[in-house]
């Protein structure tokens, strides 16, 4: 089977399978250096769009979707892909994050529109991965800006930080402490990356949240990688 990876679960998902005996094969997109790997076979790169990819499930029984709730282009491209060759397909996606009392959020649809609600937002950490700095790129306010990869521009008085999450607690505390940041632009990701959320609640920082996008109309979703593996082992192939 095909597991479109780059995330936690479809690293798991991969561990999972290949230790209960399956051929796992798991796609990154290769924009990543020193990626962490899964267990079983991995390809890196794009496959040329839906076309290539439809291409590939040519010798694929089951493919799972576990890429990032924000790679919207790749999962639109497995839906019509899996549409065009009839391979079975699931979507793999964590929960979002729901506000807990003492949150103060303000969910904005997409990064571009958070950078448009940023107005005097005082001091701002951009954790939004390298991808969407650019809506920023002219913004005073960002102080601070986090991603694995440096992006392609920077806002003009940011400090980036390089770093791969998870992030502890105290970690997330002492960096919205150092930085004396007001405001945190995040994506809706969901899952582990949600120290900062904490550190921002206890502190009274203001979170511009951008919601995910949608998934494609008529997929099937799962929540975790314990229930892909039940979807995988219970799908006729
Ligand atoms: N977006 C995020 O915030 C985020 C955060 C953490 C991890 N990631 C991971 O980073 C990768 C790229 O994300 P993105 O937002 O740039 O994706 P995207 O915008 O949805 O996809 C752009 C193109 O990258 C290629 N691609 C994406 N994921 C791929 C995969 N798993 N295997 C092979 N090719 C892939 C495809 O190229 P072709 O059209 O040539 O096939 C796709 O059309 C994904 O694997 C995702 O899980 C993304």
């Amino acid at each position: 089977m095909l597991v479109l990876g780059g995330t936690a679960e479809a690293r798991e998902l991969a561990d999972t399978l290949t230790t209960r005996g399956h051929h796992v094969t798991t796609s990154l997109a290769g924009r990543t250096r020193d990626p962490r790997l899964p267990a079983g076979e991995v390809r890196s790169g794009g496959f040329g769009g839906a076309e290539g990819l439809a291409a590939a499930l040519r010798h694929i029984d089951l493919l799972v979707d576990a890429t990032h709730p924000f790679a919207a282009r790749m999962t639109d491209h497995a839906a019509r892909a899996a549409a065009a060759t009839g391979v079975p397909w699931v979507v793999l996606r964590r929960p979002g994050w729901s506000a807990q009392p003492g949150d103060r959020w303000a969910r904005v649809p997409t990064t571009g529109a958070a950078a448009g609600a940023l107005g005097d937002a005082g001091s701002v950490f951009l954790a939004i991965g390298r991808q969407g700095v650019h809506h920023f790129a002219a913004l005073e306010q960002v102080r601070l800006v986090r991603a694995i990869e440096p992006p392609d521009v920077l806002p003009p008085h940011a400090h980036l930080v390089l770093a791969r999450g998870p992030f502890a607690l105290d970690d997330e505390r002492a960096l919205l402490a150092e930085h004396r940041i007001d405001t945190i632009v995040a994506k809706d990701s969901g899952g582990a990356t949600e120290a900062k959320l904490v550190a921002a609640r206890e502190a009274g920082v203001v979170v511009v949240l951008v919601d995910r996008p949608a998934p494609p109309g008529g997929a099937e979703i799962v929540s975790s990688a314990d229930a892909a593996a039940g979807w995988v082992e219970s799908t006729p192939n």
